[in-house]
């Protein structure tokens, strides 16, 4: 598949391997890993604070796939503004890929307007980018790259 002058990329480097998380902004994480805990008896896999994005991360474990529950460090972060003006709930959705550079470089060919043109630091050593909701269904995607 031809994606752009000279540039190539394989079918196989932009197929999403699987739904990696479903993200979820909170104001308070401590409060949301125990209420998690009490109705669904799950406790986090990862937690740590990802600087770059502003925000404290838990991982939970479900099946092959993670809830990320997120809580900005301060209110002058993306996830901080989210909450302001949306209150608490769903912020995004991750696909696992192979090649972010190479899926990067596909939806940019295909127009889809991307938030970050090259790949940033993610929790767990991943590195991530993200996909604007505006005409991706009003719905921010979130690529992830795992460490190999
Ligand atoms: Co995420």
């Amino acid at each position: 598949m031809q994606i752009g002058p000279g540039h190539r990329v394989t079918l196989s480097a932009v197929k999403l391997l699987n739904l990696d998380h479903v993200a979820i902004a909170v104001r308070d994480l401590d409060r949301a890993l125990d209420e998690y805990r009490r109705r669904y008896g799950i406790e986090p896999m990862y937690r740590e604070v990802v600087e770059d994005q502003g925000v404290e991360e838990a991982m939970l474990a479900v099946g092959g796939s993670f809830i990320q529950l997120l809580e900005p460090l301060d209110a002058d972060t993306p996830v901080g503004r989210f909450l302001e003006r949306r209150g608490e709930g769903m912020h995004h959705v991750a696909f696992a890929v192979v090649d972010i550079d190479a899926a990067l470089a596909h939806l940019k060919a295909e127009g889809a307007r991307l938030v970050d043109e090259t790949p940033r630091t993610g929790g767990r050593g991943t590195r991530i980018a993200f996909v604007h909701p505006k005409g991706g269904n009003q719905t921010l995607v979130e690529l992830v790259e795992l460490p190999t």
